[in-house]
């Protein structure tokens, strides 16, 4: 049963198994729970292959899910499919269009499978072509398209029925700067006015931007969820790196008691990075210190802790000191048999 505190959108347990060449199963999606709240802005972010499209397409119907909870507003996504699926609007990963159609009949068609009138269809398909910068290409076929064009189109015909839920696999792949900055203000106009959106990227920079709440996935599993703030907070914070012009000779633990931080030295002593603080305290703390054992500074940077190290830190990889990324080797733990 529907009922109205219902998430919009609510995960439990779920399981993929795909069957696989040589008879065995893999499991795309392992014991997956998350709850979206409607009106949320909700970015599924993680690697290639974690999982992502299969999560959404166990969501829309386009896969069916090997065991577990998938409901959309409180109703089951198989057996409820067609009330469910008029609720949502699918951009999907992949474009699946009739290529010989012209792109107006493709969003016509679309409207209409949601039984749009035809001249609602029409008027609702010209709007869209409009916002999405598409309305002198109407009479194309899709084939004639630009890839950041189908984009568009896709992004366009998932809101053809004026849905409550959108659902997009990798909106703004393809798509360039201007047009990405242009689709991110529509998408949080149209989460302003009430609509709950899921979105999958791989661009960190666009999860920060959009979504208030933010789920990490790898391997088929969730590995961190929380606001994008609660997630950069849960990481080791900012680094000041400072570049020395001649080797540092000094203890970094005498360093660190006089700075209140901890500091390493790296690169046989012409580099110094401090952390545990925040960025402008230390860089202010470690200046003074430096000042006053007369040890030269060649260049001062500050690394704010980002979504990115979060990310990287969810997924099983380290920051070194310096702040390289040490990835661990995913491969050993791919889990391909069930
Ligand atoms: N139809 C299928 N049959 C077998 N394996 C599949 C199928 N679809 C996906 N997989 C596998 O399931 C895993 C998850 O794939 P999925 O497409 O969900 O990843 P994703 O997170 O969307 O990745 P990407 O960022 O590359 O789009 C991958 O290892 C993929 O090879
Ligand atoms: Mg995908």
């Amino acid at each position: 049963m529907a009922t109205t505190d219902a998430p919009a959108i609510r995960l439990d347990g779920l399981v993929k198994d795909y069957p696989t060449q040589d008879g065995g199963t893999f499991r795309a999606v392992r014991d997956l729970s998350l709850s979206i709240e409607e009106g949320a802005f909700y970015g599924l972010l993680g690697p290639n292959g974690a999982g992502k499209s299969t999560t959404i397409h166990i969501l829309t119907g386009l896969a069916r899910r090997t065991s577990g909870v998938a409901e959309v507003r409180g109703l089951d996504v198989s057996r409820d499919f067609r009330k469910v699926r008029r609720m949502m609007g699918l951009a999907a990963q992949e474009f699946a269009f009739d290529q010989f159609l012209a792109i107006e009949e493709v969003l016509m068609y679309a409207g209409m499978y949601f039984e749009m009138s035809r001249g609602q269809a029409k008027r609702r398909a010209r709007e869209l072509l409009e916002r999405f910068e598409l309305a002198h290409k109407r009479k194309e076929r899709v084939q004639n398209l630009s890839g950041g064009q189908k984009r568009r189109l896709l992004i366009a015909k998932s809101l053809m029925h004026d849905p409550d839920i959108l659902i997009l696999d990798e909106p703004t792949a393809g798509i360039d700067v201007a047009l990405r900055r242009d689709l991110w203000s529509y998408l949080r106009e149209q989460n302003r006015a009430g609509k709950t959106i899921l979105l999958t990227t791989h661009y960190i920079e666009e999860a920060e931007a959009l979504c208030d709440q933010v789920g990490i996935i790898d391997q088929g599993r969730l590995v961190a969820e929380g606001t994008p703030a609660e997630l950069v907070e849960s990481g080791s914070g900012d680094r000041v790196i400072v570049g020395l012009k001649e080797p540092c000779r000094e203890d970094p633990e005498r360093l660190a008691a006089e700075t209140g931080f901890q500091v390493a030295i790296l690169d046989d002593g012409l580099s110094l990075v401090a952390r545990g603080g925040r960025g402008g305290e230390m860089a202010g703390a470690l200046m003074e210190t430096l000042q006053r054992h007369a040890i030269r500074v060649d260049g001062l940077e500050i690394k704010r802790q980002s979504l990115e190290e979060a990310f990287v830190r969810a997924t099983g990889a380290e920051i070194a000191p310096d702040g390289t990324i040490v990835r661990r080797d995913a491969a050993q733990d791919r889990g391909v048999n069930v």
